[in-house]
């Protein structure tokens, strides 16, 4: 029997202990040894990465991409996209969502996860078959969440659908960490009996403190493939250890091709890193503890957090209780939507202004009302009919994707607008994703150039 680790230290671990603020020049030294360890892959890019290189740290998410690449030549590089709204927020069209994943590739990438926030498979197809035509390895990714409409037998239908797709490996994805060790058991074991011999692979987080249970009982149940992440960088709202695992698997006798030795390298060399963050508070130690509100209230972790911020700046944490309680009732008349960006936001805010007017949909944020319009696709269950009534009138959900009606001249659009600020065909896919973002780190990286040009310039002289 055999079990492999992809390690997350770098994307996942990174987003969720510290907000994606490691640059890539802090872990740069370490990636030669990484290459060593054995990963199944390793999963570096994409998720907020890309948004947090441009906003947070001045760097390029493509050049971050290049330099891992040419440090690691031999494992697989991972990234995580989420279909149609690439890393962004919105939907785009398909021509930029095909050369998205070309450039991701042609960077580096060997390795595409591919979710949508509502298992709306519509919305991942195209970047699907992106990835098969630049010759990724493609994984379609399922939002793992919990509500009545979302049975096992449920999972192994669009675990079907996936394999028929003619996706590579399939993955389940419980972002918030409150699939119990049962529930994992009984839907691996329903997944593999379906799809046969695709790789499965669990992406869980430690927020609940589950995960470890959760990941034996996968095993036994025969994954291929976890996600786990270096163990100073592992545990609270981050990924299970990637040392601890390994020694799990070791004495179960289950071979996971990993070499010891270069794991301990790897740990001793982030631990400083992390000593770091929590030092200057970047790593709040809330982060690192576990969490069982979320089995309780079926919310993510990060989602309360936002909640608590919000009613704190209006001074109304008196109504945390109420909100808590209304989230349950706005996810049923919206489908039950799994609590993933964009829809654990729009979830949240809803239920949020729900209480706070005092009457229920009174106000409707954009969004929800877009939602019930169809454009972020197909409710995972009915939604509310009153409420569909109240925001469409006697109009009909549209039955297509979003985009299906416009032609982009966004590539063209963005090249002229762009003019010579844009050095590359990477730095007009920027652009289109982040404006704003992509737009300073331009004119930072000018007047850099610009000064080392004159400084080489003047030491010519
Ligand atoms: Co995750």
């Amino acid at each position: 029997m055999r079990v492999q680790l992809t390690e997350t230290v770098l994307r996942d671990a990174n987003q969720s202990l510290i907000a994606t603020r490691l640059p890539y020049d802090k872990y740069e030294p370490i990636l030669s040894t990484m290459d060593k360890a054995g990963y199944y892959s390793v999963e570096c890019w994409g998720g907020a990465t890309f948004d947090s290189c441009l906003r947070y740290l001045n760097e390029d998410p493509w050049a971050r991409l290049r330099g891992i690449r040419e440090h690691m030549p031999n494992t697989k590089l991972q990234m995580l996209l989420r279909g149609q709204n690439l890393l962004g927020y919105k939907h785009y069209p398909d021509d930029i969502v095909t050369k998205f994943v070309e450039l991701s590739v042609k960077n580096g990438i060997d390795i595409i996860r591919i979710f949508d926030a509502l298992n709306d498979f519509r919305n991942i197809k195209t970047a699907f078959e992106a990835a098969k035509k630049y010759g990724a390895t493609a994984s379609g990714c399922i939002s793992y969440t919990q509500s009545p409409v979302h049975t096992v037998a449920k999972y192994v239908q669009m675990c079907k659908e996936l394999k028929n797709m003619g996706f590579d490996t399939i993955c389940l994805k419980d972002m918030a960490g409150t699939m119990g060790p049962q529930e994992a058991y009984d839907l691996i074991s329903g997944v593999k009996d379906a799809v046969g011999d695709i790789p499965v692979i669990l992406h869980t987080h430690c927020t609940t403190g589950m995960a470890y249970m959760t990941y034996m009982k996968a095993i036994e149940a025969g994954i291929d493939v976890i996600d786990t992440a270096t163990s100073c960088f592992s545990g609270g709202t981050s990924q299970p250890a990637t040392e601890t695992m390994h020694f799990a698997l070791q004495q179960m006798g289950i071979e996971d091709g990993l070499n010891e030795t270069v794991l301990k390298e790897v740990n001793d060399f982030f631990k400083p890193i992390k000593e770091g963050y929590v030092a200057d508070g970047t790593l709040n130690p809330k982060s690192l503890a576990t969490d069982s509100n979320a089995l309780v209230y079926k919310v993510p972790g990060g989602m309360l957090s936002n909640m608590i911020a919000n009613l704190t700046d209006m001074g109304a944490m008196d109504k945390f209780d109420a909100a808590l309680t209304e989230i349950p009732k706005v996810r049923k008349d919206l489908g039950y939507p799994p609590l993933v960006t964009p829809l654990s936001q729009m979830v949240g805010n809803q239920a949020v202004t729900n209480v706070l007017v005092g009457e229920p949909y009174k106000q409707i944020s954009n969004e929800v009302k877009a939602y019930f319009h169809g454009e972020y696709g197909i409710a995972p269950a009915p939604v509310n009919p009153e409420l569909a009534k109240k925001i469409l009138g006697d109009k009909q959900p549209i039955d297509c994707r979003v985009v299906d009606a416009q032609p982009s001249t966004i590539w063209a659009d963005t090249q002229a607008e762009l003019g010579d600020l844009a050095q590359s065909e990477e730095d007009i896919m920027s652009y289109i994703c982040f404006p704003k973002q992509a737009k300073d780190y331009f004119q930072h990286r000018k007047e850099l150039q610009e000064r080392t040009c004159s400084y080489t310039l003047e030491a010519l002289d």
